[in-house]
């Protein structure tokens, strides 16, 4: 760089005002490139969630033309640019937390694209009124204490066609056959490693105290069944490409069976 600085543009922003309000809009957990810049070049996790998504892409149609997208828990919008890039016509993006949605409206004012992005939580979804045709809820589930309420607010409120989920995974990946019912003498089923399971963390895990429940696989996918979700595809462990089953009550909260 010379002494005057870096005058390289990307859409209206040189990059070093691009560096600027990276660093202002920190701490960053998306790992975007924004004008060759990366916002979370030390994440953790390694290059997220670039590397989850080139897990999943291929599960999820490359073509969404004419297609809406909620994108739940958007953070700083890395998957709403994805699916806007694929063509949707509109991209919502929600998140409970102001600073990610600052960073996300900043990340696609560079880029150059048309994203909405409000500021809500996944509680609150009634208040959009409107279904979308793809709704992805990717990486949220385990940080909600109700998160059964969630998918039945989701699945009633905002879900037309898609949906796609997911949530770190703990205990047996096994996915062991499971009985409709089993009489009430029946205990050891409950000790198989892989029957539906969802740790519950009072306190504090990987020193986040916003991880609440987390789910085994089997579970994952059985507490997708019962809020009204056809699983369709599970291209890794933790992701679940799911669709609308409509033959089931989408009363948005469910008790009875
Ligand atoms: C682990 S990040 C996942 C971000 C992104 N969806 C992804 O998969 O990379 C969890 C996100 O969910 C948001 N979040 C957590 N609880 C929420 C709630 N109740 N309503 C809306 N967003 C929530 C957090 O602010 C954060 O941005």
């Amino acid at each position: 760089m010379s002494d005057e600085g870096n005058g390289a543009r990307s859409g209206s922003f040189t990059t070093d005002e691009i560096a600027r309000r990276v660093a202002e809009l920190g701490p960053w957990f998306h790992n975007l490139s924004l004008g060759g810049l990366q916002t979370a070049p030390d994440h953790f996790l390694g290059d997220y969630p670039s590397f989850k998504w080139r897990n999943f892409q291929h599960a999820i149609p490359e073509d969404l033309t004419g297609l809406t997208v909620l994108d739940v828990g958007c953070n700083a919008g890395f998957y709403s640019i994805q699916m806007k890039q694929r063509g949707a016509k509109r991209v919502v993006g929600i998140d409970h937390d102001k600073d990610y949605l600052a960073q996300a409206r900043f990340a696609t004012e560079v880029l150059g694209l048309d994203i909405t992005f409000e500021q809500l939580s996944v509680y609150e979804v009634g208040r959009l009124r409107e279904q979308f045709d793809v709704v992805l809820f990717l990486g949220v589930f385990y940080h909600l204490r109700h998160p059964l309420l969630a998918l039945d607010l989701l699945r009633h409120h905002v879900t037309k066609d898609w949906f796609i989920f997911q949530s770190m995974q703990r205990g047996s990946r096994t996915l062991p056959a499971i009985e409709e019912d089993y009489p009430f003498s029946e205990t050891a089923i409950f000790d198989k490693p892989g029957y539906p399971k969802m740790h519950f963390i009072e306190n504090s895990y990987s020193q986040d105290c916003t991880n609440w429940w987390v789910p085994n696989r089997a579970c994952a996918g059985a507490v997708l069944r019962s809020s009204g979700f056809t699983v369709e595809a599970n291209p890794e462990p933790e992701v679940f490409v799911c669709r609308v089953d409509h033959s089931v009550n989408p009363h948005p909260l469910p008790e009875a069976c």
